[in-house]
């Protein structure tokens, strides 16, 4: 059993296709073992994705995580971070597969409708950045 944070960011909550893109992960053997709505604000985004602080999007991405409301959820399942990835689609949905999220959702390469870890230590910090173990369950 493997745990990946995932987000579904402002641009999928505002378009309410919560349930749609909950229902592929549940679809696929992935479990929800935490879930809330927040709003962060800039400087937390910028927490968020501090490994690309010196990367030229950071500012415009940070703003957009913290425009609106953003879903956090712990997933859970065998091999979930890498399951989680390949149902999300690659990040630029230009070169997105058929059938995955940011294919059929996604407008652009930021505004890419969701997130997830990328490997085993960027979960654990991800998580550790939304959910306390209580809440994990
Ligand atoms: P995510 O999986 O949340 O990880 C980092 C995010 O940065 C990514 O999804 C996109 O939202 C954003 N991102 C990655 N590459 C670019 C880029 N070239 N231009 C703008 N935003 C990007």
């Amino acid at each position: 059993m493997e745990r990946t944070l995932s987000i579904i960011k402002p641009d999928g909550v505002k378009r309410n296709i919560l349930g749609d893109i909950i229902g592929r992960f549940e679809k696929h053997g992935l479990r929800v073992a935490a879930i809330k709505k927040i709003w962060m604000s800039k400087e937390e985004a910028k927490g968020f994705y501090i490994v690309h602080k010196d990367r030229p999007f950071y500012d415009s991405l940070t703003d957009f995580m913290s425009e609106g409301p953003i879903v956090v959820m712990v997933l859970e399942g065998d091999n979930a971070i890498a399951k989680n990835r390949e149902i999300m689609g690659a990040t630029n949905p230009a070169n997105a597969a058929e059938g995955t999220i940011r294919k059929d959702f996604a407008e652009n390469v930021e505004r890419n409708i969701v997130h997830g870890s990328d490997a085993t230590e960027t979960a654990a910090f991800e998580i550790g950045y939304f959910f306390s173990s209580l809440e994990i369950l």
